[in-house]
């Protein structure tokens, strides 16, 4: 997450730094971590310090708290703030907290918190419910353990993640360092094209969307009727990760088809998935074996088409009031 954008969102960076077994457990089930040793000796701190400098608090859950409290200042320097619901009280110079973690994390930032370490394995479950976090990295270690404390717990939704970087050291140790994609960004980013089926519930998000940016600010909607005659025309859907950005209708007109009820998710616009889609239609018309693609271009669409070798034909016209002109692309 870009800085002004946290400034916006008011609230501080937010890191995960943890490690797990290849099997994905954090802590033995008697919550010992004496297998972390395989990978201690090796004059190197897997930029721990790093991080550690980097944070002024901590929100660690309240099982971490009672392993890390087990030496005398496990995090010198740093404010650190433990949830529980059960404690009814923490050590000196530490904070206890129940309830609601945005405000938490709101009233860390009002009190100058800039970055916070979230830790344990059911605390950082939550905060990437709440999608609050925008860094994770993990510190794979070189076992099995079979059984134990698991590194993730029901997070309930999915969250696209961007690989950032990833090192393995001659410990065996492989280091994973994640952001949480928290808007599009083109190049790294995939969306993934698909055809959808007419009815089904990727298809109604699909109505949904055009709905929002094609027919609200007309102020219509789509009739009953109008979508029973979209049951033979062929739908596609751009996804990143669950959420849906774009989309688009092609329907089968004898040998060509025509694209329309073009939309893309505000958010997703002005990033070239209207290109990306466009693509993937005119791939699929030709694989389907129709020769050319063409549309109704809104008369500012048009340098768009023309950029994409769409050509003019006939002359222009009025659709929901609006100056169209028909496009054409022949698919070679
Ligand atoms: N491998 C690693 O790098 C690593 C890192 C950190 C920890 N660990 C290990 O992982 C184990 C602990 O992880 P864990 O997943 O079992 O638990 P945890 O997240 O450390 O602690 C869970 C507890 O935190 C409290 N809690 C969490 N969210 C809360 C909320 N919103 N409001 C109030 N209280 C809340 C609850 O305490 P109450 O039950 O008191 O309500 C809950 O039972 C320990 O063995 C620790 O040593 C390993």
């Amino acid at each position: 997450m870009e800085k002004a954008e946290r400034q916006m969102t008011k609230r501080p960076k937010i890191s995960i730094y943890i490690a797990a077994s290849i099997d994905g457990y954090i802590a033995r089930k008697d919550n010992s971590l004496d297998w972390l040793d395989r990978v201690g000796g090796f004059d190197e701190d897997y930029g721990f310090k790093q991080l550690l400098d980097s944070v002024d608090s901590l929100i660690i859950g309240r099982k971490t708290y009672e392993i890390a409290t087990t030496v005398l200042d496990p995090y010198p320097g740093k404010r650190v703030v433990v949830l529980s619901n059960t404690l009814k009280s923490v050590r000196e110079g530490m904070e206890l907290y129940r309830g609601d973690l945005a405000e938490l994390v709101a009233k860390l930032h009002v009190e100058g918190t800039r970055h916070i370490w979230v830790d344990g394995g059911v605390t950082i479950s939550q905060f990437l419910a709440s999608q609050m976090v925008d860094h994770m990295t993990i510190g794979i270690i070189p076992i099995i353990l079979g059984e134990g404390l698991p590194l993730f717990n029901v997070v309930g939704k999915e969250l696209p993640c961007r690989l950032t970087s990833s090192h393995n050291y001659p410990s065996g140790l492989v280091q994973l360092n994640y952001e949480l994609i928290k808007e599009f960004t083109p190049k790294k980013d995939k969306i993934i094209f698909k055809v959808v089926d007419f009815g089904s519930d990727d298809y109604k998000k699909s109505v949904s969307l055009r709905e929002e940016i094609l027919r609200k600010p007309l102020g219509l909607t789509f009739t009953q009727e109008e979508l029973e005659l979209e049951k033979d025309h062929i739908h596609i859907a751009g996804f990143l990760g669950q959420e849906l950005c774009a989309t688009a209708v092609l329907v089968p007109v004898g040998t060509t088809t025509k694209m329309q009820r073009v939309a893309i998710k505000s958010s997703f616009q002005n990033k070239g998935i209207g290109s990306l889609m466009m693509t993937f239609c005119e791939d699929y018309a030709r694989e389907k074996g129709y020769e050319s693609v063409y549309c109704h271009a809104r008369g500012t669409a048009i340098p768009f088409y023309l950029k994409n070798q769409y050509a003019l034909e006939g002359n222009p016209f009025e659709e929901d009031g609006i100056p169209h002109h028909k496009m054409r692309k022949i698919l070679v």
